[in-house]
């Protein structure tokens, strides 16, 4: 249940029998602290403004028009025309029971859409490099909320695995073959070493850069051998990233491919359906699609070129061709895009193009979820000390090597099997969280120090809060399915947590929304602040602690524990009982 989304349909219905026109929403919102209100309606003040009454007044026509039976206890006039909202204390102790009786903690499915998710989508000639992080775990967190919710989800890995230079890899690959006799998978262990070979050979030798040429040309009209080649390598690279999906506990995997390769036939029909209809035209020998929405500098149209000089297609014709088979054969409801926000420009002008030629019809929600940069201390792009790119591989290798340290250095008596098994939790999880919790728009500063801190909006400090959680049924020794009394909630401690339980549906609405899985990563922060303050003011196992207020305390910590793995689990990011 998503109290803020029953609230606004029930003040609408309000608004709507005191007389108010439609248009004028509730605007109902939770409070950003406890105390004065629980949720706040502000929707009176532009609909007096536009019935020319005082918005005390509508907002007291809205009150008397209210049902609410028993969600609040208390609605009160503030201010200009506020009205604040006071849940019911009991109302909300049978909501929290409820939801935990709930597999979905309450998150109630949407009407099912199908979803076509483009991310993570790295380029096969070179291996995947920090620039793939954010694509990667962005979409697979926001995926995994769509699923939570019950849409019909289609992964789609847009590898980059066609293209001029793939007939100079192919070329280094058969040189290196034939001179060393080593295999694919050995000439191919270092995808980075190889590019760099292959272009040194590309650009010191010409009878190689011209087999290189030759190699693009058999490529693309279907010779066998060379496809061949092109096959073992595009194999070989989807190997490489295979291996980071499963270290980095990414749900991807080889049915999600669907590459650039694979629109090579549909780009000749593409571009053939939008000269016909005129929506392209040859332009010095190249065919483009001008755009009265994109003014160049001149204020002319700005043109999006299809097809080159020479007959070859760009990103744009692909990525046209792709929104046709997306919305045509997937049968999409909603296209998202998870690219570097740097491809925005390309990214608009490819939706603007789909949606003038009917490739994506008017109901489709065409989104690009563009992100900033991630960054090293010195506010440039992440690299390494000799200014090198950062493999991903050796990031989250890194990762887990530090958090071993990190849970060596604490007191511990756990067996070497489970400080490896935490490490890898721990992590993997820093790294996703210090991504995921920082609003997607914006560039971030990567740093290790502050990401695997067990104080502060980290990924140790929520696990770590867990572990606190769950450590208390392991003192009580109590199995918490065995908890049958009911919840009360007298200190205002207990009351602020049992609201911020309740709003877990909230923030996974806004992260399928907006894309924006950071509202998930401040809202589990949140509850776990409320929890420590509640933890202090509140005693369970003390003596003298009636078995009633234990058993409601209880329950109440089952609840968080079972709302935070959750939650985490959503952002791809696993628990432990002990660390
Ligand atoms: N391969 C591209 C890159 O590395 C990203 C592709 C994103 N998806 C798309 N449909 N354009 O920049």
């Amino acid at each position: 249940m998503n109290i803020r989304e029953l609230l606004n349909q029930q003040f609408q219905a309000a608004m709507i029998a005191a007389g108010i026109p439609y248009s004028y929403s509730p605007h109902v919102t939770p409070a950003k602290k406890a105390g004065f209100r629980d949720y706040q309606a502000n929707g009176a003040m532009a609909a007096a403004k536009a019935m020319k009454d005082n918005p005390r007044n509508i907002a007291q026509s809205i009150i008397e028009h209210l049902e609410l039976g028993d969600i609040a206890e208390k609605l009160e006039i503030a201010g200009p025309g506020f009205i604040n909202i006071h849940l019911n204390q009991q109302w909300l102790a049978e909501q929290v029971l409820d939801t935990q009786r709930d597999e979905k903690l309450g998150v109630e499915k949407d009407a099912a859409q199908t979803v076509v998710v483009d991310y993570s989508s790295p380029n096969l000639a070179k291996e995947m490099h920090v620039g793939h992080l954010r694509s990667t775990i962005i979409g697979d967190a926001v995926v995994k909320a769509l699923e939570f919710k019950g849409h019909h989800v289609i992964r789609q890995n847009h590898v980059g695995d066609w293209g001029t230079q793939f007939g100079m890899l192919i070329a280094e690959l058969e040189s290196q073959q034939q001179n060393a006799d080593t295999s694919a998978e050995m000439a191919l262990q270092d995808l980075e070493v190889f590019y760099q070979q292959a272009k040194k050979h590309f650009d010191d030798d010409e009878t190689f850069a011209q087999t290189a040429r030759d190699y693009v040309v058999k490529l693309q009209s279907g010779d066998e051998a060379i496809l061949n080649m092109w096959q073992q390598f595009r194999d070989i690279s989807l190997k490489h990233s295979e291996e980071i999906y499963e270290k980095l506990n990414v749900s991807l995997t080889r049915t999600d491919v669907m590459g650039e390769s694979a629109y090579n036939k549909d780009l000749p029909v593409l571009v053939e359906d939008l000269k016909s209809r005129e929506f392209a035209v040859e332009d010095n020998g190249a065919t483009v699609v001008f755009l009265e929405e994109f003014k160049d500098k001149e204020g002319k149209p700005s043109p999006a070129i299809i097809q080159k000089q020479d007959g070859g297609y760009l990103y744009a014709t692909t990525d046209l061709a792709c929104i046709r088979h997306r919305a045509g054969t997937l049968k999409a409801d909603r296209l998202m895009y998870f690219i570097d926000a740097r491809q925005n420009l390309h990214m608009q002008q490819v939706f603007t193009i789909a949606r003038k030629a009917g490739y994506a019809s008017e109901s489709l929600s065409l989104e690009h979820h563009g992100f900033g940069t991630m960054n090293g201390s010195d506010g440039k792009p992440f690299k390494t000390r000799s200014g090198g790119t950062v493999k991903l591989a050796s990031l989250v290798d890194e990762a887990i090597e530090r958090a071993t340290q990190l849970i060596k250095a604490r007191e511990t008596d756990l067996s070497d099997q489970d400080i490896k098994e935490i490490a890898q939790k721990v992590g993997v999880g820093a790294v996703k969280y210090a991504d995921l919790s920082k609003t997607r728009t914006n560039d971030y500063i990567f740093n290790w120090d502050s990401m695997l801190s067990f104080e502060g909006n980290t990924a140790p400090y929520l696990q770590y809060a867990y572990t606190r959680v769950r450590s208390i049924f392991r003192k009580a020794n109590v199995d918490p399915s065995t908890l049958k009394s009911s919840i009360t909630l007298e200190a205002p401690q207990e009351r602020a947590l049992a609201i911020k339980l309740l709003q877990f549906s909230e923030a996974v609405d806004q992260v399928i929304k907006e894309a924006f899985p950071h509202v998930l990563c401040t809202y589990l922060y949140e509850l776990s602040s409320l929890y420590m303050s509640f933890y202090e003011a509140c005693p369970i196992l003390k003596d003298g602690v009636e078995q009633s207020a234990r058993e409601s305390r209880l329950l109440i910590c089952e609840a968080v524990a079972n709302t935070m793995k959750q939650g985490l689990e959503l952002l791809g990011i696993e628990v432990m009982e002990r660390m």
